[in-house]
């Protein structure tokens, strides 16, 4: 007999080649109710689409001879070292990934070196999250109508030791995911909302016309939030504070004169309002307002290194990643969300050296222009071969 042929092993993480492998592995794992959940957006999934689809018409102008041999991903976001500008965004439900939900894609996010944002939404509890963590946890914060339970919220996650509050502001309402409606989605039996055990606001179960979350939502949480609620959690807190879901320049400032740190650029991932902008096409209008007052970071649709780099490239401090995330989790554990953030990084080193970046701060303004011709920093005009 011979050796077989030296061809990929048997482990489908390992075989992973993307993000998109891991998709296809989470979709033959997760039940079709929570693949659809993690996956879908809101109305004709318009926004979801454009968020990729704007990523696709930058280009990226690189730079030769710079010298590549080493490059240096490190960065900080709000202080916190990170081992390269990638953050995993806050996402509800991990427990419909894997059992161990986000206790494993909190020590995946530690193992890679960077910051866990935990979802107010998940189904394990802050507390046991802290404490199974091997690096940074962030809080996101929903905003309930009981704001004595939300303000509970964040002495949990300041007690715990989270050390960030990322507030996210798009949500007044569930975007209506026609995904979601159709399946009626709901937690099983087996899984809650463990943040909110206390306040009796844990379970979230089938609605008869609706999708579950959706009721929630319009049940539960605020829909009458204001700037002055900014002002009200900053006054709660001494934590550091992003805003998270903002797609303009005014917004993003206004988030700054009420005493956040830094603003998410985002529409959530295409989940709430359709027809909102795709967040690339928008972060250079909020870093411009921002004018260094904060830090700027965006998500949504970033899926290859290359993406990072170009949301690094128009003035962003790092990006958050939602669904492959919940892609690697669902399609491995720990191990898999590993896998997300690694293919992420060695995306990104690869892009970096292509470019001629060696370190973030070298990733300049002028790398990137619309695929059609010159954006701003570019000098030269295409060629003229008349
Ligand atoms: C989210 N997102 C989200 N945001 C938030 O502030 N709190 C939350 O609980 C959730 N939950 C959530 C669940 C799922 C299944 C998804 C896909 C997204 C939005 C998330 O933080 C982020 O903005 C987007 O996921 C980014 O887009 P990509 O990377 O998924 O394309
Ligand atoms: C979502 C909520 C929970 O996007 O943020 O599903």
């Amino acid at each position: 007999m011979t050796a077989p042929p030296p061809g990929p092993i048997d482990d489908p993480l390992e075989d992973a080649v993307n993000l998109d492998d891991l998709e296809a592995l989470a979709r033959e794992r997760l039940t079709p109710m929570a693949y659809e959940y993690y996956a879908g957006g809101a109305g004709d999934e318009v926004t979801l689409r454009e968020n990729r689809a704007a990523f696709a018409r930058l280009s990226l102008r690189y730079r030769v001879l710079q010298g590549a041999d080493r490059r240096d991903l490190r960065t900080t976001v709000l202080g916190q070292a990170v081992s390269f500008p990638a953050l995993v965004a806050p996402t509800a439900f991990h427990g419909l990934a894997h059992p161990r939900g986000e206790l494993a894609t909190t020590r995946a996010a530690g193992a890679a070196g960077t910051v866990m944002i935990l979802s107010t939404l998940a189904t394990e509890a802050v507390e046991d999250v802290v404490a199974a963590a091997s690096g940074p946890v962030w809080f996101q914060l929903y905003v309930y109508k009981d704001r004595a339970a939300t303000e509970a919220l964040v002495r949990r996650a300041e007690a715990a030791g989270c050390g960030a509050l990322v507030l996210t502001v798009d949500s007044p309402l569930l975007g209506r995911r026609e995904r979601d409606v159709r399946n009626r989605f709901h937690l099983p039996p087996h899984l809650r909302a463990r943040n909110l055990l206390a306040a009796g606001m844990s379970e979230l179960g089938p609605d008869r016309h609706d999708s579950g979350l959706a009721a929630y939502f319009h049940t539960l949480l605020d829909p009458a939030l204001t700037w002055a609620d900014v002002g009200w959690l900053r006054a709660v807190t001494r934590l550091p504070l992003l805003v998270k879901g903002v797609v303009r320049g005014d917004d993003a400032a206004r988030a700054l004169d009420e005493g956040a740190h830094g603003v998410v650029v985002s529409n959530h991932g295409g989940r709430q309002l359709d027809g909102a902008p795709a967040t690339i096409d928008v972060l250079e209008e909020v870093v411009d307002a921002v004018a260094g007052r904060g830090e700027v970071l965006l998500d949504g649709g970033v899926r290859r290194g290359a993406d990072v780099l170009k949301a690094l490239a128009l003035g962003a401090r790092a990006v958050l990643v939602g669904r492959p995330i919940l892609w690697g989790l669902a399609a491995g554990g720990q191990a898999g969300a590993r896998r997300a953030l690694e293919l992420l990084r060695a995306e990104l080193d690869l892009a970096m050296a292509l470019a001629g970046a060696r370190s973030v701060a070298q990733v300049t303004r002028d790398l990137v222009s619309g695929i059609d011709g010159c954006g701003r920093g570019c000098t030269s005009g295409p060629l003229d071969l008349g």
